[in-house]
């Protein structure tokens, strides 16, 4: 009631436009956070799920949603249409518009550019949910919801610091654009070409780009500066035309099966140490001043030992298990395909089987050297076998990985802002999944791009329960507010 008052007489005072005053800022957003949570709510119910074609008409709405959002704040709006999708099954759906909106184009100001996105994963009640996934339940100061964290209470958190700099007739400190899409989290059709498209348009202006589509390591704030990339194969081994009985034929025939995990028993030894050569020497040296980065991160190795449920890992310090989780290239065997006697003790020999496995990819490893590297070692090793059978490697994505400077003044001024909301330093991470657009970004427009995260460490993207907590939401809108400041402030000290 106090803080009202306070405000009425603060507007009062300002009879055009008001100078910048976080205080302001944050009392405003303090004093609205139910609303945000209403707001919240309204989008979390909507099952902008991108992966299920029966859901198209949801995520439809949804575009229109946040396209009506940025109208009703009086954006300058525009829907990108970017065609159609072929389903498995020969049908054609419309693919969901990209909207963007601009808040300010004036000359003297730097200007943002917020990704987002509102797609989310799917989520069902029967997938062990302890709430309704699409009825955003607070328990405790979390906010259940699927795409409560990934990624729609961030991008209604960047909506509502736009929203508190207009609501006190605070002149915006840069201009805003946002570009937010819908079908991330089924790899961002068309994105990649309407960005591309866009350059010199859209984007001609964009002095920045900001995407919070991440969480932080801990219970501190985070800046993040890396992602992983990923190269992706198969290796398809292909012997008799058809299956054989392992009573009537084993023994007399070269089994693709045993072919194929000799194979894959090449990749990498009981160490971790991926043994395709070529792949380790392209990494990045790590440096004296990276390796100070690790040493200040708050990370607990109990703790994620615990998360994860196992009794050891391959390496016991926090600096170690951290790089390797995002600064080394990681290998991993994620299954293989045509073994039919996965159930019950059918006596078959398989005919053709295939192998999926991928590489996380890292400065300075260059996807299609590996994609060559890979197929040239298999076929390497295949040929030692002496076996009849036919191996096949493809590789079906090649996503670079991304890297950030950390003394790019996007960085301090994100520190900074850090400081003033947090009070505290910000963990200076990476991730160790890949975020295809943000390569995108740096190839296309090469601008600075920053990766500011308001989501917890214990979110549950992608899975049961994912939440995000009205604490993070809230302080994560005053960041960002912050940050729009700081930013203003770039080249200007
Ligand atoms: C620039 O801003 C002015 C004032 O808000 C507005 O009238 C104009 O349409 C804007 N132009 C563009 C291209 O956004
Ligand atoms: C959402 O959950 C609340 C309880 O948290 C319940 O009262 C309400 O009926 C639910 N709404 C829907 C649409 O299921
Ligand atoms: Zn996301």
């Amino acid at each position: 009631m106090i803080q009202l008052a306070v405000f009425s007489l603060l507007l009062l005072h300002c009879t055009h436009v008001c100078s910048f005053n976080l205080d302001e800022l944050k009392n405003y957003i303090d004093s609205h956070q139910e609303d945000y949570v209403l707001t919240l709510r309204d989008w979390v119910a909507v099952e902008s799920d991108s992966s299920d074609a029966l859901k198209r008409d949801e995520l439809m709405r949804m575009m229109k949603i946040t396209e009506n959002k940025f109208n009703d704040m009086k954006g300058h709006t525009n829907r990108f249409d970017i065609g159609n999708q072929e389903l498995p099954n020969g049908q054609i759906i419309p693919l969901p518009v990209v909207v963007t909106a601009s808040f300010g184009n004036d000359s003297n100001k730097a200007t943002v550019c917020i990704y987002g996105h509102v797609d989310v994963q799917p989520a069902r009640m029967e997938d062990g949910w302890d709430t309704e996934p699409y009825n955003l339940t607070e328990i405790n100061g979390n906010l259940y919801g699927r795409g409560a964290s990934d990624n729609k209470a961030p991008v209604l958190a960047w909506i509502h610091a736009v929203e508190a700099y207009q609501a006190l007739d605070m002149d915006l400190p840069v201009n805003v654009k946002f570009i937010i899409e819908g079908m991330e989290e089924t790899g961002s059709n068309g994105l990649d070409e309407l960005i591309s498209k866009q350059k010199d348009d859209f984007f001609s202006d964009v002095d920045y780009i900001i995407i919070s589509d991440c969480g932080w390591l801990s219970r501190k704030p985070a800046l993040t500066y890396g992602t992983r990339g990923n190269c992706y194969f198969f290796a398809e081994v292909e012997g008799p035309k058809q299956d054989l009985h392992s009573g009537v034929y084993g023994g007399s025939v070269f089994e693709p099966m045993i072919d194929l995990i000799g194979l894959l028993d090449t990749l990498i030894d009981s160490s971790g140490h991926i043994l395709i050569p070529g792949i380790n020497e392209a990494v990045a040296e790590l440096t004296e001043e990276e390796r100070k980065l690790y040493e200040a991160i708050e990370f607990d190795v109990e703790n994620f030992k615990n998360k994860i449920g196992t009794n050891g890992l391959m390496y016991d310090t926090k600096e170690e298990i951290l790089s390797h989780r995002w600064r080394y290239p990681s290998l991993s065997i994620h299954g293989i395909e045509g073994a039919f006697s996965a159930s019950g003790s059918k006596t078959v020999i398989p005919a053709k089987v295939t192998a999926k496995f991928s590489i996380r990819q890292v400065p300075d490893m260059d996807p299609p050297t590996v994609e060559k590297q890979v197929t040239t070692y298999l076929n390497d090793m295949f040929a030692k076998r002496n076996t009849p059978n036919k191996l096949k490697v493809t590789m079906i994505i090649g996503a670079k990985p991304w890297l950030a400077d950390v003394s790019d003044p996007l960085y301090v001024a994100g520190r900074r802002a850090v400081q003033k909301v947090f009070g505290v330093e910000p963990d200076l991470i990476r991730e160790g999944g890949t975020i295809p657009v943000a390569r995108t970004f740096q190839d296309v427009t090469g601008k600075s791009i920053i990766m500011l995260p308001i989501g917890g460490f214990d979110d549950g993207l992608h899975s049961q329960n994912e939440k995000m907590s009205r604490y993070n939401y809230i302080e994560g809108t005053k960041l960002f507010a912050a940050y729009l400041h700081e930013v203003s402030q770039i080249n200007k000290s």
